[in-house]
């Protein structure tokens, strides 16, 4: 049996489109314990750099968004109804807004600033301290959390993770080719891969998950074994 007093860290790292946020929300449901959807965090800021005058016609001005940055305030807010946060930009809900395909094109580039990514960094690390919380992003295991109690690295093949966003995105009313979906989704691999600062990489000690074609139940079971042996480390 595991020992379920002990809290541990859990860091979800992986490409883009793979599920992670939807896994790392089911699992902390089911262990109690707080899910952080990192990614939430770049999109925030890349939507009020949108907002702000810092994009223009897609185009980053990284000195501007860094001379914003000190007046962004982000806050993560526990909704009942989703069983997880939601994420607020100085007080307004922006769930809604930060997963349109202009924000997806752009969220690399502002994720590639440094001033950008120290001051995600040290709020994600705060708000794990107390442990007990399931983090997903593209750094966590690397760069935020390398102590981590346990580490999965997710990935599928990329025709599966555009055709998954594409179904998210038309349920949405989101009128956008799959084509595009599938560019976008081979672009943020690349860019996240082969950016200079926390680029996205597999720690030597997280264990892979390829989820192209396991259900949500078996990606689960296929948990559960893994968080057991990590308790019992
Ligand atoms: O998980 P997502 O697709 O919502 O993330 C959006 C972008 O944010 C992604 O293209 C890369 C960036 N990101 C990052 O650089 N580091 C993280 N920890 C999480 C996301």
């Amino acid at each position: 049996m595991p020992n379920t007093d002990k809290k541990i860290i859990i860091a979800i790292d992986g490409f883009s489109s793979c599920g992670k946020s939807t896994f790392a929300k089911a699992i902390a449901a089911r262990l109690g314990y707080i899910f952080i959807d990192t990614g939430a965090m770049y999109r925030a800021v890349t939507l009020y750099a949108a907002e702000h005058g810092a994009i223009r016609s897609g185009m980053v001005d990284e000195e501007k968004v860094v001379e914003l940055l000190d007046q962004i305030s982000i806050d993560f807010r526990f909704n009942p109804s989703r069983g997880a946060s939601d994420i607020y930009v100085d007080g307004t809900l922006v769930e809604g807004k930060i997963r349109t395909i202009e924000i997806s094109n752009c969220v690399s580039a502002v994720s590639s600033i440094a001033e950008v990514r120290s001051k995600l960094v040290a709020m994600q690390q705060a708000m794990g301290r107390s442990k007990g919380v399931v983090m997903d992003g593209r750094d966590i295991g690397t760069v935020v959390f390398p102590d981590a109690e346990l580490k999965i690295f997710m990935t599928a093949d990329p025709k599966v993770r555009a055709e998954r966003r594409y179904q998210e995105l038309q349920a949405k009313g989101d009128k956008v080719s799959f084509d595009e979906v599938y560019d976008n989704v081979v672009k943020r691999d690349r860019a996240d891969m082969s950016r200079a600062i926390s680029p996205l990489r597999q720690a030597d000690d997280a264990i892979v998950l390829d989820n192209s074609h396991m259900s949500v139940d078996e990606q689960m079971a296929w948990f559960m074994d893994r968080f057991a042996e990590a308790l019992n480390k």
